[in-house]
């Protein structure tokens, strides 16, 4: 792949914002560039700076005045419910079996899986997404597509099949020796292949017998450089069922701690009815807690504490949960959580916003090193975000002032129309995308 410049209002973070205006915890650059060289960024700064060390022949990609930042990345959603979104009027255990765990049934089919991955990976794209961390069906065909649609694309992406083998259809359980075969050999056929990385993903304690959770045990002791996705905590009913199914555990927490399934590579979706014990068992196994804005309130699951989570020193990150989660949009989504916060007198800060999108969520994954901000030696992922991209933002936008200004304005207003280009590994998405088949098969 050639090398090129990418030219525009470079924007990349540094550190957490410790305030609204934290100018140490970004690089701004007004008239900025990143130099990208196979796949991979060499170097960033002022435009002038950057291109007096590239050939004269160089590309040269102009987004001016558009934002450059890093690609955004979705800690938590689920790739077979992309056509399940705005499933209509129920709560959590409900939605699953009146909605979900018939739509996970088609994926039995590769063909509809296959179909299903590349809808989900150029959605993801066209949002601005360039790492997601998905859990794929109980079927091994669909963590193929899954894997397939990403390697395709050449995107960085976290996934692994639902291991699930109790209170649910007959069609979508497996078995515990089964769930243990099909992911050991899933991790062997996918995990490190080109960007790929693994999740070991027993649904949640609902859906897994004592026995499947002692496999998913062994399994990431056998695999320490998988990531673990599971649910924890997010409806009133499910933490009753769950902490019934397992009556020796403290809490729910306790469930999967007893499995020795917390740690720093634990993904726990949602986390919203927690007590100080459980938030605290999170902050010393250093597991991640995951916010999950859209689809919290689109299942009046509740309201994610943040605050709590910081006081607590235990780790978060922020995600869609497509199709509990209502849009892809990592940009709504903020605009979702800032709202969340709100309402429980907690304040998101424009700045803050940016860089749980970008480094903090990269943290969180401990892949900050590859992905998340604008750096050298980083993966050339990267999203640039026109914050005039309707009537009513070019309007808005012409009474701000500030940087954090235009910020809150693109996560308050924007979706995916504000997404003008997306890089992965250095090729352009948006516009380079190759011709796909609209009709489903
Ligand atoms: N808990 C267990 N499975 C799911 C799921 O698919 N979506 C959500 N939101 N919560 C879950
Ligand atoms: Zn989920």
């Amino acid at each position: 792949m050639s090398d090129q410049l990418i030219r525009g209002r470079v924007l990349t973070f540094v550190k957490e914002p410790a305030g609204v205006d934290d100018a140490g915890s970004y690089r701004f650059f007004e008239d900025g560039a990143v130099f990208v060289s196979k796949g991979k960024i060499a170097g960033v700064g002022p435009y002038g700076d950057v291109a007096k060390h590239v050939g004269p022949s160089v590309k040269i990609a102009d987004h001016r005045p558009h934002l450059v930042m890093p690609g955004f990345i979705d800690t938590h959603l689920h790739f077979p419910q992309t056509q399940a979104i705005a499933s209509y009027g129920a709560q959590l255990l409900e939605w699953l079996n009146t909605y979900i765990f018939v739509e996970e049934q088609k994926f039995k089919a590769p063909e509809h899986a296959a179909f299903i991955a590349d809808r989900f990976m150029d959605e993801l794209l066209s949002n601005g997404t360039t790492t997601a961390a998905a859990y794929c069906s109980v079927h091994p065909e669909s963590v193929d597509a899954f894997f397939t649609a990403a390697e395709e694309r050449n995107m960085l992406m976290i996934g692994g099949k639902v291991m699930m083998d109790r209170n649910a259809p007959d069609a979508l359980r497996d078995t515990p020796e089964k769930g243990y075969d099909e992911t050991k050999a899933l991790i062997a056929k996918w995990h490190g292949r080109g960007r790929a990385h693994y999740a070991i993903s027993p649904r949640f304690a609902i859906t897994s017998t004592p026995e499947q959770m002692e496999v998913s045990r062994v399994l990431a002791a056998e695999h320490p450089d998988c990531y673990v996705q599971t649910h924890l905590s997010e409806n009133r009913d499910e933490i009753a069922f769950a902490t019934s199914l397992y009556p020796e555990a403290k809490d729910y927490t306790d469930i999967y701690a007893r499995y020795e399934l917390l740690g720093r590579k634990t993904l726990l979706g949602h986390c919203i009815h927690l007590s100080d014990r459980e938030i605290s068992v999170l902050a010393k196994t250093g597991a991640v807690g995951v916010f999950c804005p859209t689809s919290n309130l689109f299942l009046g699951s509740g309201l994610f504490d943040r605050d709590r989570f910081d006081r607590l020193g235990a780790r978060h990150a922020v995600a869609t949960d497509v199709g509990g989660g209502t849009s892809f949009s990592m940009l709504e989504t903020m605009d979702e959580a800032y709202k969340v916060l709100h309402l429980q007198g907690q304040r998101l800060s424009p700045l803050n916003s940016f860089y749980m999108l970008t480094l903090g969520n990269a943290r969180a994954l401990d892949l900050e090193h590859r992905i998340g901000s604008l750096h050298a030696g980083a993966d050339a992922d990267i999203v640039v975000l026109d914050s005039r991209a309707k009537p009513a933002m070019e309007l808005r936008m012409q009474v701000a002032s500030t940087l954090a200004e235009e910020l809150f304005v693109l996560q308050t207003m924007g979706d995916d129309r504000s997404v003008a280009e997306v890089y992965v590994a250095g090729k352009p998405m948006k516009s380079g995308r190759r011709e796909t088949k609209a009709e489903a098969v």
